[in-house]
């Protein structure tokens, strides 16, 4: 019985979060707080060859100036791995002030402590640093000619290669090939609420307030790098003003928040500026893909050749995996995927919003495009020929997967159907209209090595309900969908639930990374909400005082609170007279779920279905995008209204990295040239047109006890493809650049 999962619910942090009431992790105000400001390296490889730290240290207010000459060395890094795991966590393989290396510009070389953030702030300008400066690489124009191809990606996830079929025999035999190479500019994820991390230590026990997508991986991070037990750390997360992956993994600003408040024997707070953000939390790395589709004259593609050549960090073979999705996208019976990378002088790239389905599909989903108009056959009509019955990458079965009736809504809604295929045969005025599609496909997560997830319910004697979960809330609402799915679970209203989250001392999660926060925590708190459910019902049946005794559990219900028998409903008893009469104040319960793993005999993705209309002015070359609909099919939806809001998000950083985003090296300087919001541009309200979302229900028995297939960054996936698309329809012309510029149309 579900009466409250599914309602479109408003959030039960809504108001916190208008008001300003909610507490994000800078704005923690503690007793004799400090404030620690980090130096950044000036130049992008070589060495510190002098530090004069006097100023600095002699300036007013200033408690200490930290470099590689008297900072605490850090215990054993940990491996690289992905922060969804629920492990240890670091974004890269290096923990800078340890030696004099320089391996990227804004590698923190000196951090000032100070009494107030501006005493700070000044004398971080006192500390001079000089350089031994070696050539710096930085770009994959410059180091094109030295890529190397990695055994593995991703923290260790991904193979560096993955092959079936025979592509050479399937590139002979094919009627029809097409090659072509797309490029795509580095992206920074630009979260509204910087980085910050304020840390205070009592006695040896160290409390971290930071703004985090895994309280526990950032635990287990710090932990490690300090060499203390993880039980000397707690991480309090309370709000995130957005994250997109910059905060999945844990940089090593955390643990210098850490070091800095263990010197100077204060609290102390290290918030980055925006400037900084573009060289502290990661990046989507420059990249290009290079495809070949070998396909019959009708249209079926038997053959991809996929391969990726991307920069990443001197230290770690970081690529996001942009041909996962887009090799299981089609029935391809003969595929070949290879990463290759560039090691260049930048900090190591990261997850960054659908990191690397948004990229892998843009060019997967334009190339379907190009066949399509060389073919002369509808783009849906292509791509339904094409359609994956089965997992072409395992044989198996899709867990649940929906995408023709994606396709089918989408094409009504969008009014696809007489469209004109010609380019350039749409015109109103100056502005030149065209309309586009792609396919959206996003896995869901299941790696053998994923934590258990927990969470704890306890019902009072008045029927309210505290659900503990240490997860975090990054804006998603998560607080909204698991206060309903705790509701269900234990049968109550969700007004008489408070879900509690945002620490480690609460039973843990893993990150909420991999759009895999709702369909694990969901699973947690389902389990713990039905176990104490089950626990209650158990105590009446057996209890002689209680209506229900004697009756089979299996026959009781639970609604408003009231066991009662399915069959009968006068009779039962409500919790709290079951609680008051057994002189108990209160019943809880445990729960947890082992997430599911890569065993399960199904291949596990969701999909959907993308459409953009767009008009470009004839003369100038502006794109503007009027209409965008995605139609997705994510299984369970906890919170329709959430859901949406999550969707149309993806939706405007599809146009983003469309036609705004991109991050460009100076590669003389070795520096991100546009590290500011002023010059980094992401959509606002002017460049977003009307934008529709639509979902397709699908039922998912595999996934996760309630079905939830997450909503988290499909809504991105395909987006910048159907844009370019459209803009081929309208102009005739084939970008395969992002972000789409004027001078691309010109
Ligand atoms: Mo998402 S980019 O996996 O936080």
């Amino acid at each position: 019985m579900s009466a409250a999962i599914g309602q479109p619910i408003d959030r039960v942090d809504g108001r916190a979060k208008v008001t300003g009431a909610g507490r994000y992790s800078a704005e923690i105000a503690l007793p004799n707080m400090a404030y620690a400001v980090l130096v950044g390296a000036e130049v992008a490889s070589g060495r510190v060859s002098a530090l004069d730290t006097g100023d600095a240290e002699r300036a007013d207010g200033v408690l200490a100036v930290l470099t590689q000459l008297n900072l605490a060395k850090v215990a054993a890094q940990p491996p690289l791995f992905p922060s969804l795991f629920g492990h240890a966590a670091p974004g890269e393989t290096f923990f800078p002030m340890q030696d004099e290396v320089v391996h990227y510009a804004g590698q923190p070389v000196a951090m000032v402590v100070a009494d107030t953030l501006e005493r700070a702030q000044h004398a971080a300008a006192l500390v001079h640093t000089s350089y031994a400066e070696a050539p710096s690489r930085t770009t994959l124009d410059q180091g094109r000619d030295q890529a190397y191809e990695p055994q593995r990606i991703f923290g260790g996830l991904v193979p560096g290669r993955m092959e079936r079929g025979d592509v050479d025999a399937g590139l002979a035999e094919a009627a029809v090939r097409l090659e072509a190479t797309y490029r795509l500019a580095a992206n920074h994820h630009n979260p509204i609420e910087p980085s910050a991390t304020t840390a205070v230590w009592d006695d040896d026990q160290l409390t971290l307030y930071d703004a985090t997508q895994g309280i526990t991986a950032t635990r287990l991070t710090v932990a490690a790098l300090l060499g203390l037990p993880p039980t000397k750390v707690r991480v309090i997360t309370r709000f995130v003003g957005g994250a997109f992956g910059s905060k999945a993994m844990v940089w090593p600003h955390v643990t210098l928040a850490a070091l800095a408040a263990r010197q100077v024997g204060r609290p102390v707070k290290l918030a980055l500026t925006r400037e900084q953000m573009f060289s502290s939390c990661g990046h989507r790395e420059e990249q290009e893909q290079h495809l070949v589709l070998g396909a019959s004259a009708d249209g079926r593609v038997s053959t991809l050749r996929h391969h990726k050549l991307s920069a990443t960090s001197p230290f770690d073979d970081w690529a996001e995996p942009s041909l996962n999705v887009a090799a299981q996208a089609y029935a391809y019976p003969n595929y070949q995927g290879v990463y290759r990378l560039v090691r260049t002088n930048t900090m190591t790239p990261t997850f960054t919003r659908a990191p690397g389905e948004a990229s892998g599909m843009f060019a997967l989903e334009c190339a379907m495009d190009e066949l399509a108009d060389q073919l002369g056959v509808d783009p849906i009509e292509l791509r339904l020929r094409n359609h994956a019955d089965v997992d072409p990458i395992s044989g198996n079965p899709w867990s649940s997967k929906g995408l023709r009736e994606c396709y089918q809504r989408g094409a009504e809604r969008f009014g696809w159907q007489g469209r004109n295929p010609a380019p350039r045969s749409q015109r109103e005025g100056h502005w030149l209209l065209g309309a586009g599609m792609a396919t959206a496909g996003y896995p869901v997560p299941a790696f053998p090595g994923l934590q258990p997830q927990r969470a704890l319910a306890r019902l009072y004697g008045d029927g309210s309900v505290l659900v503990q979960c240490g997860t975090q809330e990054f804006g998603t609402g998560v607080a909204t969908a698991m206060t309903q799915v705790a509701a269900d679970g234990l049968g109550v209203p969700p007004d008489r639930v408070r879900f509690q989250l945002g620490d480690t001392d609460l039973p843990n999660t893993s990150s909420a990374v991999g759009s895999a926060g709702a369909g694990m925590v969901s699973a947690a708190v389902n389990a713990a909400a039905t176990a104490l459910r089950d626990r209650l019902v158990a105590h009446a049946v057996a209890d002689e005082k209680s209506p229900l005794h004697g009756a089979d559990p299996a026959t009781v219900v639970v609604r408003d609170g009231r066991m009662l028998l399915g069959d009968r409903p006068e009779v039962g008893e409500t919790y709290g007279e079951l609680l008051r009469r057994n002189f108990l104040e209160e019943a809880d319960a445990l729960g947890h779920w082992n997430p599911t793993g890569a065993d399960t005999g199904y291949a596990m993705t969701t999909f959907g279905a993308q459409f953009a209309e767009v008009a470009v002015d004839a003369d100038l070359g502006l794109v503007r995008v009027r209409r965008l609909l995605g139609v997705f099919a994510p299984g369970r939806v906890l919170n329709p209204k959430t859901a949406r809001s999550q969707l149309m998000g993806g939706l405007l950083w599809g146009l983003g990295q469309a036609l705004l985003e991109g991050t460009h090296m100076d590669s003389r300087q070795g520096r991100w040239a546009n590290a500011s919001l002023g010059d980094y541009l992401v959509p606002v309200n002017a460049d977003a047109p009307d934008v529709d979302v639509e979902l397709v229900e699908v039922r998912d028995d595999v996934v996760n006890p309630l079905g939830v297939k997450g909503v988290g960054e499909i809504g991105q996936v395909g987006v910048a493809a159907a844009i370019a698309n459209a803009v081929f329809h309208a102009t005739g012309r084939r970008v395969r650049d992002l972000p789409i510029t004027v001078e691309q149309l010109l």
